[in-house]
């Protein structure tokens, strides 16, 4: 298959855009992600924080609204167990505290509604952990029948895990500390794979009396996943099948027109993190509101224009209609959700570096903390487990060439897969029409080659 993708730019267009684009963005990110995300944790800047407490009143006022609530056919918050229930599908939640004390909280779908009684033999357990700014929701705003990855692995016989990563809508509680601490959101996905992923395999296990657990991870959580087996090589015992989603591990092919630049100065974004301390990128209270307002504002009849529909097309590629716009309400209904900006920070050094890497805390506190000016490189050795890659031809986020990168250096791949359609994208995994025939078919196909042997082909 032939691969197109933004390398065959000029050079002059480059340079234009890369000026342009780097101040924009940084603009962007100064005055409207910090003081947003500074809101959630009061106090750390004292002097300013005046206006982001004014910024929290008005967003929580608004939410609080009856008036806007009535006007956005507010009740009960969407969550993941109603839109669960609302399908006729069991759901449990379960709740598990990590080592540094985060507790997270889990949805299982245990089965599904045409398999009522108790099986025969046991439903192997698969973990599915979704992306960056995102929850266990958005793999179970379409219908069953529909590309919705929860319901689909249920109506396959597996016992159905959808987990939350830190901080985002669901896992927002913690043994000593709340969401107003900086020490809460002073986490990357190092800490998602060291800490989160290791407890939720621990859980699954010891609940379900499983030797194994299966994983299925989508862009930011397959590097989570290999982060927590490359630090800590036991849990290779404990994992089936790994299959990887648009896998967010190497970014040399990275391309996001309006913010690759930036992460030319990305180590420098550690001093923003020592100045302001941990925040996330977005308050809680903002997103409950954009799930509000988001899906009147993206519906089809409001949006006239496609705005919603264009934002996405713009930041994360043409996907040539495999999104529609019908799907937006449900989307932004769930979606975007919060994260700390330290994630976001990390995975923007390693768009710099080309490397997948331990946190980057600068020369001086690198060398207390690794013994070495530069962060050690992730030992991707360790990962011993069989992993299967899928990606999205045109994905200029999770490139296919830096997926291939990622394969070169796992000891047991065992499939590397192209979806076969050219326009298929990063958001496509988990939104696009057909995504269910395209790619979920082939993950259960995988996972029942790893739990009963079929083949898969
Ligand atoms: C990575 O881990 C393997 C064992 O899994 C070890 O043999 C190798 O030396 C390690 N590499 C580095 C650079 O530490």
């Amino acid at each position: 298959m032939k691969i197109k993708l933004g390398s065959g730019r000029n050079l002059g267009l480059f340079f234009i855009k890369f000026l342009a684009y780097s101040q924009i963005s940084l603009v962007i990110f100064i005055l409207l992600v910090v003081p947003l995300g500074q809101s959630e944790v009061q106090g750390s800047v004292p002097s300013i924080s005046f206006i982001y407490e004014w910024s929290r009143r008005v967003s929580d006022f608004v939410s609080r609204s009856p008036i806007v609530r009535r006007f956005l056919g507010g009740g009960e918050p969407v969550t993941t167990p109603r839109l669960i229930q609302f399908q006729g599908y069991p759901c449990e939640t379960h709740q598990v505290t990590t080592e540094d004390g985060f507790i997270l909280v889990m949805h299982r779908i245990p089965y599904g509604p045409h398999q009522k009684y108790p099986p025969l033999h046991s439903r192997p357990p698969v973990i599915l952990f979704h992306g960056n700014s995102q929850s266990s929701a958005d793999w179970v705003i379409n219908r069953p029948n529909e590309d919705a990855l929860g319901f689909y692995l249920a109506d396959a016989g597996y016992d159905v895990w959808l987990v939350n990563q830190r901080g985002n809508d669901y896992s927002t509680r913690h043994v000593s500390l709340t969401t107003s601490d900086s020490a809460f959101w002073d986490h990357s996905a190092h800490e998602m794979g060291v800490y989160d992923v290791t407890a939720m395999i621990n859980y699954i296990t010891a609940y379900t009396g499983q030797p194994r657990v299966h994983f299925i991870g989508y862009s930011l959580s397959c590097s989570s996943f290999l982060i927590a087996l490359a630090k800590r090589p036991e849990y290779n015992e404990k994992v089936g099948l790994a299959i990887l989603m648009a896998p967010g591990v190497f970014f040399n092919g990275f391309y996001f027109g309006l913010l690759r630049p930036t992460a030319v100065g990305a180590s420098l974004y550690e001093v923003f993190n020592k100045f302001l301390g941990g925040i996330p990128l977005i308050p809680h209270v903002a997103t409950n509101l954009l799930h509000r307002i988001l899906p009147v504002f993206c519906h089809p009849k409001v949006d006239l224009l496609g705005v919603c529909l264009i934002f996405i097309k713009v930041a994360f590629g043409d996907d040539q209609g495999l999104i529609t716009q019908d799907k937006m309400p449900l989307i932004t209904m769930v979606a975007p959700n919060t994260f700390s900006v330290k994630v976001a920070i990390h995975g923007w050094q390693m768009v710099g570096s080309g490397r997948f890497h331990e946190y980057d805390y600068g020369i001086t506190k690198n060398k207390v903390i690794y013994g070495t000016a530069h962060p050690p490189d992730y030992n991707l050795t360790n990962v011993r487990v069989p992993v299967s890659i899928m990606v999205g031809a045109t994905d200029f986020l999770a490139n296919p060439r830096d997926a291939k990168t990622l394969a070169r250096k796992l000891p047991n791949l065992v499939d590397f897969h192209y979806v076969e359609n050219p326009n298929f994208k990063h958001l496509d995994f988990c939104y696009a029409k057909g995504v269910g025939k395209l790619v979920y078919s082939r993950v259960v196909r995988m996972l029942d080659a790893y739990s009963y042997g079929k083949s898969y082909g």
